[in-house]
């Protein structure tokens, strides 16, 4: 059986990664893909912990955030029952919302990047994805879709600081552009454009 395809969405929070997630599951399977859907953090333990502390509930450092979103990678990687490896050995392609992209640019902003990105991309259990898109939006947009649907705020979750994390990404995915495959797709337009570009660049990466 071949492998599937491991394919991660980054964004901002309100870069609208849900709905193209759902968009592309389904595309994904008419045309005859499995698909597994996941997301991070997990719905482990270790992911009960990263939800307390970026609901504001808990503080934790930058560093202890990093720990535990490794820790909960792995976890997610080799997990027997539901992990990522699982699903790809049997077939599946993995979509899954968010990956240490995000550990780079939230937690990078914080503690040292580069002790962040070498304990993940240096870990053997964490597998590196076939492709990456990053939904980009200005913080102003993200913004505006978060009031209209959110009550709480997450730690994360205001203008100035999505503001450092964009540029923490763009600056990421230019130091990763020659072993990694990113694909920036501008998320500021229609919920069919976006999904168009996206669907398009997964039926590329399935021909290869
Ligand atoms: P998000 O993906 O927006 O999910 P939800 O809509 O359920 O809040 O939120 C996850 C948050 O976790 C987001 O603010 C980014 C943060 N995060 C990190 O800081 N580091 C990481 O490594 C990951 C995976 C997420």
């Amino acid at each position: 059986m071949t492998k599937g395809k491991f394919i991660v969405i980054e964004g901002l929070d309100g870069s609208g990664k849900g709905t193209q997630i759902t968009l592309l599951t389904e595309a994904l399977r008419r045309m005859g893909s499995k698909v597994h859907r996941t997301a991070e953090p997990t719905d482990s333990v270790t992911g009960g912990l990263l939800r307390d502390a970026l609901g504001g509930f808990v503080q934790r450092d930058a560093y202890e955030l990093s720990a535990l979103f490794l820790s909960d990678r792995i976890f997610h990687n080799v997990n027997p029952k539901n992990g990522i490896r699982h699903y790809l050995e049997q077939g599946y392609d993995v979509i899954c919302d968010r990956y240490y992209y995000s550990s780079f640019a939230y937690q990078g902003m914080d503690a040292d990047l580069s002790w962040v990105m070498d304990m993940n991309l240096h870990c053997p259990e964490i597998l590196k994805p076939d492709l990456c898109i990053f939904l980009d939006i200005s913080p102003a947009v993200g913004e505006e879709r978060l009031s209209s649907d959110r009550s709480h705020r997450e730690i994360y979750e205001n203008v100035a600081t999505q503001q450092r994390v964009r540029k923490r990404f763009l600056e990421v995915f230019d130091l990763l552009k020659d072993n990694e495959n990113i694909k920036i797709v501008d998320a500021a337009r229609s919920v069919e454009a976006v999904s168009a570009d996206i669907i398009k660049i997964c039926e590329a990466l399935k021909e290869k």
